[in-house]
C-alpha cells in the first residue's frame, strides 16, 4: 500500500508532540510498509517552534514519512485525515477553576469537532489525549454530528500501562505475563484501576498477589496519582510515556487487541456496567479492524461498584457543566 495514511496531530509543538511525532513518522502506528503523512496543528505563536520540529523530522530521514503539513487552521490540517490525535489542550493555570478549564477547552474541542466533521476522511478515528481527555472527547464527538460516535475515544491507556508496571514490580513478572488489566471511568484521580479481573501467568492476579491492603492503599492510589508524582520528580508532566500510550491505544484500536487479552479505552458508554449512556468513560474493550467492543459479563463486587460509580458520577458532573455552557 503506497497511499500515505494521513495522521493529524494537534498541539504538535508541545512536550508530548516532541516524542509522539517521531514515533509515528518512524512507523510505530502502521508498521514499516505504510507511509504516513503528518498534518500538524498548532496555535499561531507556536508555529515557529513547530517548524524547528519539522526540521528535525526531516533530519531523521525516516523512510516511512511521506510529508508534513503544518498550520493553525483545523479546517486545513484535518483535511482528508484518517486519524486525528488531539493532544493540544489548555492546561490548568494557577487559580483556574474546573469550570474555567472546561470552558477554555470547550472553545478548542467544539471547533476541532466541527472541523473534523467537515473535512476529515470517512474512516476518521479520533484519539483525545489532551485533558480533561474524556470530556474533551465528549465535546468533539457532540460537535461532529456526521461522524459515527464510536470513532471518538479518549486515552486511559497510560493509566492502564502504569497499572501494568505496578503489578510487574509487585509480582516480579514480565509485562507479557499480565492480561486483562482494566481502568474504569475518568482519566483523573477518580479512575479505578481494577485488578479483580486481571490475570498473572493465567491465574487471578488477586490470588497471586493476595494482598488487599497493597491493592487498596498502594496500587490504586499510586496509579491514580502517578501523573502528579512525575510532575514532582521531573518538573513537568509525563510526555514520552503519554506519547507511547497514545501510540499503543491508536495502534491497537486500528489493528486489533491480541487474542485472550483486553485493553482499556475511554469510549461512549452504552449503559454497560451502570455507566450512564453517552458518557465517554474507560472500559475494558477488545478491538478489531478499527472497531471496539466493551467486554461484557464481568462480575462487579461491591468494592468495584463503588469505585466505578464514583468515577462515572464525576464524568456526569463534567457533562452537566459542559451542557450548561452550551458546548454539547
Ligand atoms: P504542552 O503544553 O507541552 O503542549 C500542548 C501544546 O498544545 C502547546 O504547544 C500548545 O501551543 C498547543 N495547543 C494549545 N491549544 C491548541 C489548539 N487550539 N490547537 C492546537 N494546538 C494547541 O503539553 P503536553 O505535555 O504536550 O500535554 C498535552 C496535553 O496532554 C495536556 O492537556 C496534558 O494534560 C495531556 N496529557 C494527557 C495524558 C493522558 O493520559 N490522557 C497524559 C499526559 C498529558
Amino acid at each position: 500500500n503506497t497511499t500515505p495514511v494521513k495522521v493529524a496531530v494537534t498541539g504538535a509543538a508541545g512536550q508530548i508532540g516532541y516524542s509522539l511525532l517521531f514515533r509515528i513518522a518512524s512507523g510505530d502506528l502502521f508498521g514499516p510498509d505504510t507511509p504516513v503523512q503528518l498534518r500538524l496543528l498548532e496555535i499561531a505563536p507556536a508555529l515557529k517552534a513547530l517548524e524547528g520540529v519539522v526540521m528535525e523530522l526531516d533530519d531523521c530521514a525516516f523512510p516511512t514519512l511521506a510529508g508534513v503539513e503544518i498550520g493553525d487552521d483545523p479546517n486545513t490540517i484535518f483535511d482528508g485525515a484518517n486519524v486525528a490525535l488531539l493532544v493540544g489542550a489548555r492546561p490548568r493555570s494557577k487559580g483556574m477553576e474546573r469550570g474555567d478549564l472546561l470552558e477554555a477547552n470547550g472553545a478548542i474541542f467544539t471547533v476541532q469537532g466541527k472541523a473534523l466533521n467537515d473535512h476529515a476522511a470517512d474512516d476518521i478515528h479520533v484519539t483525545v489525549t489532551g485533558n480533561p481527555a474524556n470530556t474533551n472527547a465528549l465535546i468533539a464527538m457532540s460537535n461532529a454530528k456526521d461522524i459515527p460516535t464510536e470513532r471518538f475515544s479518549a486515552l486511559t491507556r497510560l493509566d492502564h500501562n502504569r497499572a501494568l508496571a505496578q503489578v510487574c514490580a509487585k509480582a516480579g513478572v514480565p509485562v507479557s505475563e499480565i492480561r486483562n488489566m482494566t481502568i474504569w471511568g475518568n482519566h483523573s484521580a477518580t479512575q479505578y484501576p481494577d485488578l479483580f479481573h486481571a490475570q498473572i501467568g493465567g491465574r487471578p492476579a488477586t490470588e497471586v498477589i493476595n494482598d488487599q491492603a497493597w491493592l487498596e492503599e498502594t496500587f490504586i492510589p499510586t496509579v491514580a496519582k502517578r501523573g502528579a508524582a512525575i510532575i514532582e520528580a521531573r518538573g513537568s508532566s509525563s510526555a514520552a510515556s503519554a506519547a507511547s500510550a497514545t501510540i499503543d491505544h491508536t495502534r491497537d484500536w486500528l489493528q486489533g487487541s491480541s487474542e485472550g487479552n483486553w485493553l482499556s479505552m475511554a469510549v461512549r458508554s452504552d449503559g454497560s456496567y451502570g455507566v450512564p449512556e453517552g458518557l465517554i468513560s474507560s472500559f475494558p474493550v477488545t478491538t478489531s479492524g478499527g472497531r471496539w467492543e466493551i467486554v461484557q459479563g464481568l462480575e462487579i463486587d461491591e468494592f468495584s461498584r463503588g469505585k466505578i460509580d464514583a468515577s462515572a458520577a464525576e464524568l456526569d458532573e463534567e457533562r452537566a457543566a459542559v451542557t450548561e455552557l452550551g458546548l454539547i
